[in-house]
């Protein structure tokens, strides 16, 4: 395992066109990202960094999201990424400013912004949206928060679904247990009529079938994964930092059983991965 120094000042990046895109997680639910990314992007390199060994990160505190958040951020940094996408909502939720500060001039964007402006755009009927999530996420308020800037009239009505991250990184997404745990936590949506329902945890739309089957398909579901990948390609075409020459590179980085992540990507991607290396994050 090869532990991660951190960056000094002398590391400061000089990114190209073809410098790597940055996308991070505390597990497999980034990937939800990086498939999006994949699709709207294809020529670019990505850097995929999961921390395996610490997920889940949605029932930490701010303070500890906040250190292994700044220690994935170091390590894409040093990998000279082009842009940072935190594919992470509890991430988002409790150290965006922090990597934001610690990224410089490397742009950094993430999935509750990209989440929020999606349902604003989308939801015209009764202004109604619901949001699930981490505790973390949905206990910091910052969706509430986001979508209230974009349109102050909106009404939101969250609620934390913590058993989802441990079935989804299980590949529990489909059966018994994760559709009864579906129908209780979404019980309370039932007599509300919503004009959309984000999916505000990057491992949720893995249940995107099981939520439909539960709420019917009338609902609009957002996922914040499709968002961010537009997001992403709008800010590189702005700065015209696309990668248009390159064939798109996957390489994937975790903090713990690199085996079992590369299973669990592969059959959620469609496709046959390169080895997934193992890093330490010291600090
Ligand atoms: N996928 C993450 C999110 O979007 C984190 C899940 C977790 O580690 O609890 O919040």
């Amino acid at each position: 395992m090869t532990p991660i120094k951190k960056p000094s000042s002398k590391d400061k990046s000089f990114t190209t066109k073809e410098s790597p895109i940055g996308i991070f997680d505390s597990g497999i639910g980034g990937l939800t990202v990086v498939k999006s990314v994949m699709n709207a992007l294809p020529n670019e390199h990505i850097i995929y960094f999961g921390d395996t060994a610490r997920v889940p990160y949605g029932i930490k505190s701010t303070d500890t999201i906040r250190q292994y958040a700044l220690q994935i951020t170091d390590f894409l940094l040093r990998k000279n990424v082009k842009i940072l996408l935190i594919a992470c909502n509890s991430v988002a939720a409790a150290a965006q400013k922090e990597i934001k500060t610690r990224c410089g001039n490397i742009p950094v964007l993430d999935v509750i912004e990209a989440g929020a402006q999606a349902a604003v755009a989308q939801s015209s009927h009764t202004g109604q949206i619901g949001v699930i999530g981490t505790l973390a996420t949905i206990g910091s308020g910052a969706y509430d928060q986001a979508l209230k800037k974009l349109n102050y009239e909106a009404r939101v009505y969250s609620r934390a679904c913590p058993l989802l991250v441990p079935l989804a990184e299980e590949g529990w997404i489909d059966n018994l247990v994760a559709i009864e745990t579906l129908k209780t936590y979404l019980a309370e949506f039932s007599n509300i009529k919503l004009d959309s329902l984000i999916l505000g945890c990057t491992h949720y739309p893995l249940f995107k079938e099981s939520i439909r089957k539960v709420l019917g398909d009338d609902l609009t579901i957002i996922d914040s994964a499709d968002s961010i990948a537009v997001m992403a390609r709008e800010h590189l075409d702005s700065q015209n930092r696309r990668n248009d020459v390159s064939k798109g590179k996957f390489d994937c980085y975790v903090s713990d059983k690199p085996q079992r992540f590369k299973n669990l990507a592969e059959r959620f991607l469609g496709h046959k991965l390169n080895r997934v290396k193992i890093v330490t994050l010291d600090g």
